[in-house]
C-alpha cells in the first residue's frame, strides 16, 4: 500500500489507474479505524481493481470545536490496518492540502437535512458534502462506500450525487457491532469502562422497540425509547453521575427521512437515535420494516 499526502500525487496515481482501465473504489474516513471501516474496505476490495481510502478529519464538518479537538487521531495504526486489509492507496492529506483556498461553497439538501442531525449540527452536512465532492474529484471513483450507522449522511450523499450528476455508485454498508451489540464508532474509545459497559443498552432498547412496534403505535414506541434511556440510571445501579441523555429518537421513512405517524405510512421504516453518555455523543439506527 502506498500512503499519499498530496492532491497532485493522488491525481497522478488515479490517472495511471484510469489509463489502465482499472475500476476505483473510494472509502472516505476520518481515521480512528475500527472493524466497521474495515468492512467497507473489504467490500471495496472485492468490487474494484483499486481501493483508495482517505483518512482526513474534516474540520468544516464539525460545528463544535471541542468535538474536533477531541476527535481521535491514530494515523499510523490506521495505515497499518489499511495495508493489512489490502487497500492500494491511503490518502492522508493535511487541511491545507485539502483546502488550499477558503471554502465558500454551501450545499443545501432541503427536507432531508431539516431533521435529526441537521438542525442540531448546523453546517455539518454541507461540510461533509464539500469534502466528499473534493474526494470524488480527486479519486474519481466508480463506487463509494459509506456505513449505514450515519444513515442520514447516506441520504445526503445520494442527494449530492443527484445534484452534481457524477456517475458514482453509492454503496451503503451495514452497521458492524461489538459482540454486546454496541455499534462500532471511533467515539467509543472515549467512553470510560463504566460507560462502555452500559452502552449496549442503546441497541438493546432499539431491539425491544422493534418488538413493541408489533402491537404499539409509533408515538408510544418513540416515547418509550426516550423514557427508557433517560430513566435508566434511576432503575439501574450506575456510577454516580452516569446516565443516558437521549437527544432524539426519530422513527422515519428510510428514503425521505421524514417522521412517520403510522406503521402503514411507508414500506421502509428506520429508527435513528442520538444519545449522550459520559460526555460522548453516540448514534445508532435500527430497521423496523
Ligand atoms: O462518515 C465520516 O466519517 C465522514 O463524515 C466522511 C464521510 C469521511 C466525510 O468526512
Amino acid at each position: 500500500m502506498q500512503t499519499i499526502t498530496t492532491a497532485a500525487a493522488l491525481t497522478a496515481a488515479i490517472q495511471e489507474a484510469k489509463q489502465a482501465h482499472k475500476t476505483i473504489g473510494l472509502v472516505p474516513t476520518m481515521g480512528a479505524l475500527h472493524d466497521g471501516h474495515l468492512s467497507l474496505v473489504n467490500r471495496a476490495r472485492k468490487e474494484n481493481d483499486i481501493v483508495v481510502v482517505s483518512v482526513f478529519v474534516n474540520p468544516i464538518q464539525f460545528n463544535n470545536k471541542e468535538d474536533l479537538a477531541k476527535y481521535p487521531r491514530t494515523v499510523e495504526a490506521d495505515c497499518e490496518k489499511l495495508a493489512a486489509a489490502g487497500a492500494d492507496f491511503a490518502f492522508v492529506p493535511t487541511v491545507e492540502e485539502m483546502y488550499p483556498e477558503p471554502v465558500t461553497t454551501v450545499y443545501h439538501f432541503g427536507p432531508i437535512e431539516e431533521v435529526m442531525e441537521g438542525p442540531r449540527r448546523p453546517g455539518h452536512f454541507s461540510g461533509v458534502a464539500v469534502v466528499v465532492r473534493r474526494l470524488f474529484d480527486l479519486a474519481q471513483p466508480d463506487r463509494a462506500y459509506f456505513g449505514e450507522k450515519d444513515f442520514q449522511q447516506i441520504a445526503i450523499i445520494r442527494n449530492l450525487l443527484e445534484q452534481i450528476k457524477y456517475p458514482i455508485e453509492l454503496v451503503p454498508c451495514p452497521i458492524v457491532r461489538a459482540d454486546d451489540g454496541l455499534a462500532l464508532s471511533s467515539r467509543n474509545m472515549r467512553l470510560s469502562p463504566e460507560a462502555r459497559a452500559v452502552a449496549p443498552t442503546i441497541y438493546a432498547t432499539l431491539q425491544q422497540a422493534v418488538e413493541m412496534s408489533e402491537y404499539e403505535d409509533v408515538e408510544t414506541v418513540q416515547l418509550w425509547v426516550m423514557d427508557t434511556l433517560s430513566s435508566f440510571h434511576e432503575v439501574n445501579p450506575l456510577k454516580e453521575g452516569l446516565c443516558f441523555e437521549p437527544e432524539y429518537f426519530e422513527i422515519v421513512d428510510d428514503t425521505t427521512l421524514q417522521p412517520i405517524t403510522d406503521w402503514s405510512d411507508t414500506p421502509g421504516i428506520v429508527g435513528c437515535i442520538a444519545v449522550w453518555l459520559d460526555g460522548v455523543r453516540l448514534i445508532d439506527v435500527i430497521r423496523f420494516r
